[in-house]
Order: C-alpha cells, then structure tokens, then sequence
C-alpha cells in the first residue's frame, strides 16, 4: 500500500506537491526523523482518457489521472513494422474513422473497467497496479482491453507517484542509483516501412558513442544530421523524411546508405569508429519470403547475410545490428549470434517484442546478445522493467525504443536513466515528437549534475 509521502502537512496549507518550493523539498529531504512523513493514503480522484493524434495523424491514447489535487498525464505510441507477438494495440476497426484506426474503444477501456477499479481507492505500488491490469484484462495478448489502454494508465500512474513523492520519473522508478545517461541512436537515414524510397533497410543510426557526455553525444548526432543534409542536397538527393525524423533519399543498398552517413561524420568534425558509430535496424522481417532474404534485386540467405555483415564490420564502424534477420528465423539467429556475436550488438526486437518470457526462452538458445526494449510491445511498466533484469542478468545489453508513430511523451527517456540500460533510439535528431525524449535527457543530465554518467562505448561491449 502507498502511502503520502509529506502531504499532511502541506495540505493544510492547501499547497500541492508540484508547487512544493525548493526550499520545502530541501527541508523534507534533510530532516532527519520521518517528521514530515505522515501517512495519509492517497486516492485517486479521477480517471479518464482522450483519443489524441499521433506524429503520423493516427489517434493514440492519452490517460490523464489526478489523486491529492496532482494531476498527471501519459500517451501512448504506436509501430509501424510490429513484431507479430506483440501484445495487441486496441483499434476500433470502423472504418467510418480513421480508416478504422480509432481507438474508442481503448478509451472506454480506461474510462470504463479500469476506472471502476481504480478510482476512490488508494493509489498502488506499481507492481500491484500492473498486476491487476493484467488479470482485469485476463488475456495473453492485453486483447480484451488493448495493451494501449494498459499501458497509458500503467505510465500515468508511475509519473502521478513520482509527482506526489516530488521527486522526477527516473528517481522515482530507478532510485539513487539511476545516474547514468544513455547512448543516444539517431536515425538520420529511413527505409523499410517507414519511407516511400527503395531502401528496404529500415533504420540507419548514428551513435555518437565516444563523446564525453550526453549533452556533446546529442551535439554531435544534430551536427552530423545537418552535414549529411549537406552532402545530400550536393549530391542531387532529397533531404524530405521519413516517419521517424531521417532523411528518405532515392538510394536502394545499405552500403550507399553507410558510405553517406561516414562522409557525414566526417564533415561534421568528427572521427568515424573513434567519435561516432553506425547501427543499423534493417527490421529484416520486412524483407524475408520462403527463407530468403530479398532487397535490391538480390536474394541472401541467413549465411548470406551473416557473410555481409561481417565485411561490413570490417568497412564501417559498425557496432549494432538490430532484426538483421527475420523474427521467426530462431536458426539463423543463432549463426548470425555464434559467427559475429563477440564482434558487434546483435538486437533482439520483432523476434523478442519486449516479453521477458520470449527472452528468457531466448537466452539458452543462443539468439542475440542484446535486447530492444519497447514499452507498448508489452504494455506495462512492471513488465518491460522485467525484460531489462531478465536481459542484463544474462549479461544481455538493453536499447530502449521509442515507436515510429510517437507523441511528446517523454517517458521513455526517464525510463532509459531508471533501468541503467546505457542506450537509447528516439529516430533523428530532429522533430518535436523525436527531441522531446533527447531534450528529457538533457534535462536529466543537469539534474543530476556531477554524478551523471555517460555510457559511452562500453555500453555496446560485451559482458
Ligand atoms: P516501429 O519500428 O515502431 O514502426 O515498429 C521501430 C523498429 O522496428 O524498431
Ligand atoms: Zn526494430
């Protein structure tokens, strides 16, 4: 059961946490007896949920929540390139509305059964909250309610506690030790599913991995951007983008693609393999038809690939490779992990879709060394906080994800710094709905001030 945490006496006062000065912070942090912390159960006062739009114009869910005045908000993304085990994001299907992509129902969902459940009663840990969705819903997939519907009370609920505790997001979910700051992953070049040109590769990324501190990483991954938007106007190519924020010029293979990105980074200053890195999403499911693998008029099959991407480790910095196979492909996996898996990041995202079960039986079997971690593939802050221990226990490294079609939310950013997972993909440097999450983490890294760390290179090492 949770409890207030200093509200007694400042409620008298009428005061809400959010507008605690920082003088009354100070006092309730340096008082030395638990004076200040009277235990007065907190109730959630009201539940609610709003069709909202997305960065692509599709309705997402936002969840707003209140308890002891504070209010508190979250919405939830959406992919477009979904693993096939995801857990299910609720859609309307009436296709009098947004080409049935409404999300209605979800927002009854949250209005409905969860709110009957929750409001008037005390707030709950997290863990507890998650735990009831999940039997409410009573499915394997979050079907019957949608996993959107899940997921943005699950997030608005952990940001409302960590508003009640005066405390931020990633202090509230990750404690003391949550200090350190993430690879940023920008993805300045997009494909695949996500653009209109004949790359089928999805995602290019650079990753400013050997700069000091988050703050020169972002500078780095905006300066590069704007470099390669230099080289590609030069070049004759068109610097329109794609749905996460990179550009989407008329080139067809990964290596044109890779050649443009080091020619970037070197205009921008900056040295290949020693400042900035490249990783790569080709999300290869996209891509794969009767066991092989099909792009630019060319048919590989796993080996095949496994055979590229290994001369690519020897011609670009190349450090990361996430779905660079097929998410059903598990023998392929395992050669591609056993052949290159001590040279590079091998992510585990359409095939793993953020399930600690799916990873956990994935671990024994040799398949990948790292693991993409994309909340809404789940749908609870509990259990995605379960695939990252199940991944790092393994010595498996974490990304954490954002969605193609995103919102201002900045959750995930709070949520890379609590799991301590040293690496993030939030698409270009570019866009309000993409910065959002990279500005969050700026803001993170003056907070904590000295004893922000940055994960630099060693969070793509193997442990
Ligand atoms: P999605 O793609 O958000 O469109 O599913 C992102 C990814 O594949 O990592
Ligand atoms: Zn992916």
């Amino acid at each position: 059961m949770e409890r207030s945490l200093a509200r007694g006496l400042w409620s008298a006062k009428d005061l809400s946490t959010a507008s605690r000065s920082p003088i009354e912070t100070d006092l309730i942090k340096s008082c030395p007896i638990n004076f200040f912390f009277l235990e007065i159960p907190m109730r959630i006062q009201h539940l609610s949920a709003l069709e909202i739009l997305d960065s692509r114009g599709f309705p997402t869910v936002e969840v707003t929540i209140i308890a002891d005045g504070v209010t508190a908000r979250a919405s939830v993304p959406s992919g477009k390139s979904t693993g096939k085990h995801e857990a299910l994001e609720l859609r309307d299907r009436d296709m009098g509305r947004f080409k049935g992509k409404g999300v209605l129902k979800a927002v009854g969902s949250v209005e409905g059964e969860i709110a009957a459940g929750l409001v008037g009663r005390e707030l709950p840990s997290q863990e507890d909250l998650d735990h009831s969705l999940i039997q409410l819903d009573g499915t394997p997939g979050k079907t019957r309610l949608g996993a959107n519907a899940i997921l943005g009370v699950s997030m608005a609920v952990a940001r409302l506690r960590a508003q009640l505790e005066g405390r931020s997001l990633f202090e509230s979910l990750g404690g003391a030790e949550a200090t350190l700051l993430p690879v940023p992953c920008f993805n300045v070049l997009n494909g695949g599913a996500h653009a209109d040109n004949p790359l089928v590769f999805q995602e290019f990324m650079i990753v400013p991995a050997g700069r000091p501190t988050f703050a020169e990483a972002l500078r780095a991954g905006a300066e590069t951007y704007h470099a390669l938007a230099g080289i590609l106007k030069k070049a004759g190519l068109s610097v329109s983008v794609g749905d996460e924020g990179g550009f989407a010029p008329q080139i067809t293979f990964p290596e044109e693609a890779m050649d443009l990105m080091v020619k970037a980074i070197e205009a921008a200053g900056y040295e290949p393999g020693r400042d900035v890195f490249i990783a790569l999403d080709p999300a290869a499911s996209g891509f794969y038809e009767g066991g092989q693998y099909r792009f630019g008029g060319e048919a590989h099959d796993a080996k095949g690939m496994t055979e590229r991407y290994g001369r690519w480790l020897d011609r670009y910095p190349l450090i990361s490779i996430e779905d660079g196979l097929a998410e059903d492909d598990d023998a392929g996996w395992v050669y591609w992990t056993k052949a290159l898996g001590h040279r590079m990041q091998i992510v585990g995202d359409d095939n793993f879709v953020s399930d600690p079960r799916r990873v956990g039986a994935a671990i024994p079997k040799g398949i990948a060394n790292a693991v993409l971690l994309k909340p809404n593939q789940i749908g609870t802050v509990t259990e995605i906080t379960e695939t990252a221990r199940t991944a790092q226990r393994a010595g498996y490294r974490c990304m954490v994800s954002h969605r193609s079609g995103e919102t201002q939310d900045d959750f995930i950013a709070d949520l890379a710094v609590a799991l301590g997972v040293g690496q993030i993909k939030s698409g270009a440097p570019a866009r309000g709905e993409r910065v959002a999450k990279y500005n969050q983490l700026l803001r993170i890294e003056r907070q904590l001030g000295p004893k922000a760390r940055f994960a630099g290179r060693a969070a793509f090492e193997s442990r």
